[in-house]
């Protein structure tokens, strides 16, 4: 499977689209305001001379508002701290970077808005106190397993909740019977292929941007994760589990060949702490400033923007599990389609709902476990 040539969200600004099922990945982003804020703050102060340009990335940026929030987020934190130091604010390059296939005409469109309105972030509108900065935006398509950027090019590097996918599936020496991820009856063998190959990746990743970030320069990196050690946890697999039944259930029915279910593997890993922080060491270019582990909530999944780019939650009449199950397919509906064809996404995505809302009572698996690391380009 050639991740690079077919994954992406769902596009578009749809029912299914990722842009109106991304609120879960909002509230994440949200969480880390404060940290994006002491990175470009830190960035700033620690310069010798104050930057007259800043140039920053946001990898894996995909398409609907979330997009636009971490640039926001950004320009009023530039804004801010030039108006604390006293100096003016640098002019802003703005890179947004995914995959090919990603639905770049709809963040282009959507950019369009966010220059008309003035930038704006968590919900208030752009503080006038502020100089704002001069913005200009590019989207770069590729994969940030590889070099995206010239040497010694960019300040602030930022991805939110993309570096879990890997750049393909493991190789699998044996079968990963009855699952989709890591489970407690996952063969240990296939365990560790899924972090060797995150290990593969995420240093790779880091080797790039290592040549790409200037000495001193910043990078916020969010990733779903999990706080525990064993791979193969609870953690790992509540999300999980319930699809890989849906699928077990359609399998007796006869409407999903066996061989094909036993042959579906998603291609993400969630790591733990322990190992961000140890692959940051080996690789050997950034010092962690700061990591932190936090949860966002499954509640958030119909946390939306209105026009004013406030949050507010909207009621669809779907339960928790039913509005989970709509999130993830915005985001792996393409894998699913990939595998097992186009006709039975409806049916498979329901049955998860279901399956995700026979849950609920279980109050502290709702939860998707988040990582943020804070780093900084070594001199
Ligand atoms: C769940 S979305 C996150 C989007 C956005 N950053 C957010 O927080 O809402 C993950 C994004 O990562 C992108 N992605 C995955 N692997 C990638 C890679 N190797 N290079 C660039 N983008 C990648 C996907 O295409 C997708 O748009």
């Amino acid at each position: 499977m050639d991740m690079v040539k077919f994954f992406h969200m769902n596009g578009g600004i749809g029912e299914a689209s990722y842009s109106s099922n991304s609120g879960l990945q909002r509230m994440g982003i949200m969480k880390t305001k404060g940290v994006i804020e002491q990175a470009i703050s830190d960035l700033c102060h620690n310069n010798v001379n104050f930057p007259k340009t800043l140039v920053m990335a946001d990898l894996g940026c995909s398409s609907g508002p979330n997009t636009l929030l971490v640039g926001s987020m950004v320009i009023n934190a530039v804004a801010k701290t030039s108006l604390e130091m006293g100096y003016k604010s640098p002019e802003l390059q703005i890179n947004l970077n995914d995959l090919p296939t990603n639905d770049f005409n709809t963040v282009f469109i959507a950019l369009q808005e966010l220059q008309l309105q003035g930038n704006t972030t968590d919900g208030k509108m752009r503080d006038v106190q502020y100089h704002q900065p001069v913005c200009y935006f590019s989207g770069v398509p590729g994969s940030f397993f590889g070099r995206l950027f010239p040497m010694k090019s960019l300040n602030f590097v930022h991805s939110s909740y993309s570096l879990q996918w890997l750049s393909q599936l493991p190789d699998l020496e044996e079968i990963n019977k009855g699952n989709i991820y890591l489970s407690s009856t996952t063969p240990e063998s296939v365990s560790r292929a899924y972090f060797e190959q995150f290990q593969k990746d995420f240093l790779g990743f880091l080797r790039c941007r290592s040549e790409e970030v200037m000495a001193g320069g910043r990078m916020v990196l969010t990733l779903a994760g999990r706080t525990t050690d064993d791979p193969r946890g609870e953690e790992s697999y509540y999300l999980w589990r319930p699809f890989a039944m849906a699928l077990k259930d359609m399998v007796l029915e006869g409407l999903v060949e066996e061989e094909k279910f036993d042959s579906f593997n998603l291609p993400q890993y969630t790591a733990s702490p322990t190992e961000i922080m140890n692959l940051v060491k080996m690789e050997g270019s950034f010092t962690i400033d700061h990591l932190e582990i936090f949860d966002v909530n499954w509640e958030a999944w119909k946390r939306k923007k209105n026009a004013n780019d406030t949050l507010e939650s909207t009621e669809t009449g779907d339960g928790v599990g039913q509005g989970v199950a709509k999130a993830i397919r915005a985001g792996i509906e393409p894998l699913v389609a990939n595998h097992f064809g186009e006709a039975i996404l409806d049916d498979v995505f329901m049955r998860y709902g279901q399956i995700l809302t026979g849950r609920k009572s279980k109050k502290d698996n709702q939860a998707i476990v988040s990582i943020t690391v804070s780093l900084t380009r070594k001199m």
